[in-house]
């Protein structure tokens, strides 16, 4: 094995790590990941001769790679998660838990010798801009050439980073192996991984990563759910910040004045295409300006604003449904050094997934089988992936990395919920808002494996918070006590159904009259009226060049069933109960005045 005498750093704290790591996974060999371009392209190349990477056609998609995974290998697995905080009320009633010394014999188990016969990596990154005030370093030790081509395109790699972190610097410690080690001799499989066991864990005290056994996504690549959420949510309660599962847009309007929002949706509910919206026609003059379109870190400035920078320098994207119609700018940032994850490959040598357009005669689905549009099975996993570098998104804001951030002037919250709640409301005030992010409910998607179909998605955070999600409402009620100057809170829903299970809303491009609206409300311009969801546009507080809905069409979009807040109010008193005397007393106030509102309505709400 090679010794770590040529490690690129002197950081001792680090170099320990490292052979103590070694010392327990016994891998033939250790790599330090430099994040070069020679790097990434030589690590592609010898994926491609082992058979784990297949290339794309050089013309139609160049330098771009399509990679299947094992095919039970295809999403988070929430059920493996574990936040091992010292006593278990800390990581609260939703997370899974376990003694953070039992759960490191565990799992120090299952690492001995988990990376014989393979290279670990060694991938030290950096969450934000290098050197940013903001960013956050860690160092990732992995098996999997996959997650290292994946960490280059999604953080900052390398050898800067080490310079930043000097001999002393603080860094997460991000441990990860698939689990599969190869005897002497034996041949690899084109994406290993251990079919049985998986752990993804969590210390938040001593702010450590130990992921086991999944080679996909968010199990594995640990700076992004691992490290950027639930590490950095605890880093951000002790710290007065927000670590939140948010993209961020700007808008900016005829008069060049620019709106910055940051919104929480659900997992595979729209951050990755709101994030990229084009505006639609009537919106000349108007244009739209990317920023992140997953984690957003937000931190309170000496003006009082808060400003957020996106924690990653790529996209993780949904592929399903993403079309030049849908989304134009994720498919213009797809044309080229991308990683198709999961998605179908055609017979000449490109991608195609459920939603991209007219399907091909004939393509290999994401297992390698040959599919038909009569095959009856998606010809794509509904988790497939692309990960695409930020910098080649054609709106990615010119503030994007700013080391200082951009200020937020408005939070948006919303969930896929087909009934009774209206397209967009605006919250009373804070407490409330913080109320409307925390009760946000959410119908299943494919994001992560064997989700119940309905569940309570507080602030979009329910699988990331990497602690006791009361104490998480708590300190967001705190940020009011702090004299900040706090954005609004609005609830948006594009996903409202009529009876027959359309949807009454067009999405996508169209969104951005609600954004526009926003954007009003927070100047102190546009209109509303209160509802006992918060408060509503009427048809004419939205802007409609360029799109034909009626009022009566609008008048299903936005109205309220008694009977619906009723039984959300009913719903909620259990959701609470879970968090006993942990809950924050402003949270049954606001549930309790929602009871009241619902007692007082008509039998169906409208605005007019
Ligand atoms: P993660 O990356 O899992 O955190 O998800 P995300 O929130 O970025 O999700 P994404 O933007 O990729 O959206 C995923 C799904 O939502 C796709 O199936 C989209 O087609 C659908 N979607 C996004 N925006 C809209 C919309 O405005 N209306 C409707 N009906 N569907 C939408
Ligand atoms: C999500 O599930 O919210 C994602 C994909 O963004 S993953 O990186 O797998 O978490
Ligand atoms: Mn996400």
């Amino acid at each position: 094995m090679t010794s770590t005498v040529r490690a690129p750093t002197s950081h001792p704290e680090l170099l320990r790590w490292i052979e103590e790591t070694a010392a327990l996974c016994r891998p033939d060999r250790i790599h330090w990941c430099d994040g070069s371009k020679a790097e990434y392209d030589r690590l592609c190349e010898e994926s491609v001769r082992r058979g784990s990477f297949v290339r794309l056609d050089a013309k139609k998609r160049p330098n771009c790679f399509l990679v299947r995974s094992h095919p039970s290998d295809v999403a988070r697995v929430e059920d493996r998660t574990f936040i091992c905080s010292r006593r278990r009320e800390d990581a609260g009633p939703t997370n899974n838990w376990t003694a953070p010394d039992e759960m490191k014999r565990t799992l120090r188990g299952h690492f001995d010798g988990s990376m014989r016969g393979r290279t670990m990596y060694v991938i030290p990154f950096s969450m934000g801009p290098i050197g940013s005030p903001i960013a956050q370093i860690g160092v990732e030790i992995t098996d999997s050439p996959y997650v290292v081509v994946n960490m280059s395109i999604m953080t900052r790699v390398g050898t800067a980073v080490l310079e930043v972190l000097g001999r002393d610097g603080f860094f997460v410690p991000c441990l990860h192996s698939v689990g599969a080690p190869l005897a002497p001799g034996q041949a690899d499989v084109p994406w290993p991984c251990d079919p049985k066991v998986k752990y993804i864990c969590h210390f938040p005290e001593t702010r450590e990563i130990w992921s086991y056994g999944s080679g996909y996504g968010g199990n594995a690549l640990l700076g992004k759910k691992c490290l950027s959420l639930r590490i950095a949510s605890v880093m951000a309660r002790d710290g007065g910040w927000f670590a939140e599962h948010m993209l961020i847009v700007g808008l900016e309007d005829p008069q060049g004045r620019k709106t910055y929002m940051a919104g929480a949706f659900p997992s595979a509910c729209g951050k990755t295409n709101l994030a990229m919206i084009r505006p639609p026609k009537g919106f000349e003059g108007w244009r739209a300006y990317t920023v992140g379109d997953d984690i957003a870190w937000i931190k309170p400035a000496a003006d009082g604003s808060l400003r957020a920078i996106n924690a990653e320098a790529g996209f993780f994207g949904v592929a399903p449904g993403t079309s030049w119609e849908s989304n134009p700018t994720a498919m213009e940032t797809l044309r080229e050094n991308i990683i198709f994850t999961n998605v179908a490959q055609t017979d000449d040598n490109d991608v195609w997934w459920e939603g991209l357009g007219p399907p091909p005669k004939h393509a290999l689905d994401w297992q390698g089988k040959d599919w038909t549009p009569d095959a009856g099975r998606p010809a794509a996993h509904a988790n497939s992936r692309f990960t695409a570098p930020a910098r080649q998104c054609p709106s990615i804001d010119p503030s994007w990395e700013d080391p200082a951030g951009v200020p937020i002037s408005a939070f948006l919250f919303g969930g896929r919920l087909s009934r009774t709640f209206p397209l967009v409301f605006e919250a009373f005030d804070w407490k409330h808002g913080v109320f409307l992010a925390a009760t946000m409910g959410s119908e299943a998607t494919a994001a992560a494996f064997n989700q119940a179909s309905i569940r309570r998605d507080p602030f979009a955070m329910l699988p990331f918070a990497g602690y006791n999600m009361a104490d998480y409402w708590k300190h967001w009620l705190q940020m009011e006590e702090r004299g900040y100057r706090l954005p609004r809170i609005f609830r948006v829903n594009w996903f409202r159904k009529d009876d027959e299970g359309k949807f009454l809303w067009p999405g996508y491009g169209q969104n951005m009259r609600v954004l526009r609206w926003i954007t009003e409300r927070v100047r102190g311009e546009g209109g509303a009226v209160d509802s006992p969801l918060g408060r509503v546009p009427r048809h004419e507080d939205l802007c409609w060049d360029g799109l034909e809905l009626t009022k009566e069409a609008y008048r299903r979009l936005v109205q309220i069933p008694r009977a619906g807040v009723r039984a959300e109010a009913d719903a909620l008193k259990s959701f609470f109960a879970q968090f006993g005397d942990r809950l924050p007393a402003g949270m049954e106030h606001q549930r309790a005045a929602l009871e009241v509102r619902a007692e007082t309505m008509p039998e169906v709400w409208e605005p007019e």
